[in-house]
């Protein structure tokens, strides 16, 4: 039986006027907010760790955990910070998710706000997407009009001040900790941990970080209950979900469906392989997580099966490639990618980063040996683990798994532009 797409943060985006607060409105927006004020603080926290929703960010971490490590009466302002920088290649669900719903995460923030006792929230925003941050912005000034967002919030006696702040365009401001460097006004490079973001954070504060998707989920969790996220995907992996999928099927797009569904399943409602040429590999998060091929179709997408698998769910944005794409120009383009978003705070990626694409270049312009492929997995071997953010570890990645499925692709690269020299 094919799985049911479960249409939540995108039941509405057909409506014409579905990114505004009457059209959020219509269908029930901002009640769960008065839901969260009867629950209490604790009790939000509580629902949202029965819920068992994990982060959308990437790395699937516990929301409601998450919310728990925040001390408490601690006399120390504490902050929500949404992190909406959606950068990595392969990955857009936040953008259409900000144009289409943005009510869905201004509610979010509130009822986060609330639970974790923060009067401050800053929404961080790619800067280069124009689009969302207007939506964005409309929408949190239509809150603050409609006493939503302010002083006393419907008469709870909770305030809170939300800023939507547009990024610059740093790949690495995306990294939790080096989008508070950035919202501090500084250069955007990642701080080392400990301390955590939840004892010391902005400002030196407590701070939740959280994606946009995993607190635009949070108002249909008040609403309808733990048990009602739950009743969707596995017990690892609750809840629903947006897959974004790209590449080479016939309708890219947005497909939200429970944690489990499977990659056959995702393409079969994309409309299937464009110009129908077979697959020939595809990945399950961004570009940061290992490749899979047409043997992997069938694997659940769940956090556990996919790392079962050698590889991650990451951001649940699939990119589908067929047999027309070329394994090593992808790996190519990637790693450049990695190369120039490279904040340069650690040597492994600043410099690992500089060899591999100048190696792969190297291979591209039939310049390479067949020993240059052992090179660069010992690169990508001292990159990965030794580097002082998960950029590096993303960097160190395609290569490596690129190699596992298509040895001979590359073999024949560098053997047939030798045969040519
Ligand atoms: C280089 C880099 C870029 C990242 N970019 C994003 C991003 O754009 N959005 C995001 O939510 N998380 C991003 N992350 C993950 C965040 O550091 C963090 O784990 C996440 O925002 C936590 O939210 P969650 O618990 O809701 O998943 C990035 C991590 C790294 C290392
Ligand atoms: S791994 Fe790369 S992006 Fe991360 S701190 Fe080091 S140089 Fe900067």
């Amino acid at each position: 039986m094919t799985t049911p797409l479960v249409p939540n943060l995108t039941l509405h985006w057909d409506d014409a006027d579905s990114h505004t607060l009457t059209g959020y409105q219509r269908h029930g927006g901002y009640s769960a907010l008065k839901k969260a004020f009867t629950a209490g603080a604790d009790g939000v926290i509580q629902i949202v760790k029965d819920s068992g929703l994990r982060g959308r960010g990437g790395a699937g971490f516990p929301t409601g955990m998450k919310w728990g490590f925040v001390p408490q009466n601690d006399g120390k302002p504490h902050y929500l910070v949404v992190n909406a920088d959606e950068s990595e290649p392969g990955a857009c669900k936040d953008i259409p998710l900000m144009i289409a719903n943005p009510h869905s995460l201004v509610e979010g923030v509130i009822i986060s706000s609330f639970a974790i006792r923060a009067n401050h929230a800053f929404i961080y925003i790619r800067g280069e997407t124009p689009h969302p941050i207007r939506r964005v912005r409309a929408a949190v000034a239509a809150a603050y009009q409609a006493g939503l967002l302010g002083k006393n919030i419907q008469g709870s006696g909770f305030d809170l001040d939300v800023v939507v702040h547009s990024g610059a365009g740093a790949y690495i401001c995306g990294e939790e900790t080096a989008l508070l460097d950035s919202l501090e006004g500084r250069r955007g490079q990642p701080r080392l941990k400990p301390p955590f973001p939840a004892v010391a954070g902005l400002y030196a504060s407590p701070t939740v970080i959280n994606n946009a998707e995993t607190i635009a989920s949070v108002p249909a969790i008040i609403n309808n209950g733990a048990d009602w996220y739950k009743s969707y995907g596995t017990e690892k992996s609750p809840g629903i979900k947006l897959f974004a999928v790209s590449g080479h099927v016939k309708r890219p797009g947005i497909y939200e469906a429970p944690l489990g569904i499977t990659m056959r399943e995702l393409i079969t409602y994309a409309g299937g392989m464009k110009s129908d040429l077979p697959l020939k590999f595809w990945i399950p998060g961004g570009s940061s997580v290992p490749m899979l091929t047409a043997d992997h179709l069938d694997i659940p997408l769940t956090y556990e099966d996919m790392a079962a698998a050698g590889t991650m769910l990451g951001t649940g944005t699939p990119m589908v490639f067929d047999t027309s794409t070329s394994v090593v120009k992808a790996v190519i383009r990637w790693i450049e990618f990695y190369k120039h978003e490279s904040c340069g705070k650690c040597t492994p990626c600043r410099e690992g980063t500089y060899w591999m694409v100048d190696i792969l270049k190297r291979m591209e312009k039939g310049k390479a040996q067949l020993s240059d492929m052992d090179l660069l997995v010992d690169i990508s071997a001292q990159i990965s683990g030794r580097s002082f953010c998960a950029l590096g570890d993303a960097a160190a990645t395609p290569f490596p798994a690129a190699l596992k499925y298509f040895k001979e692709e590359f073999e024949e690269v560098i053997k047939m532009a030798g045969a040519q020299a």
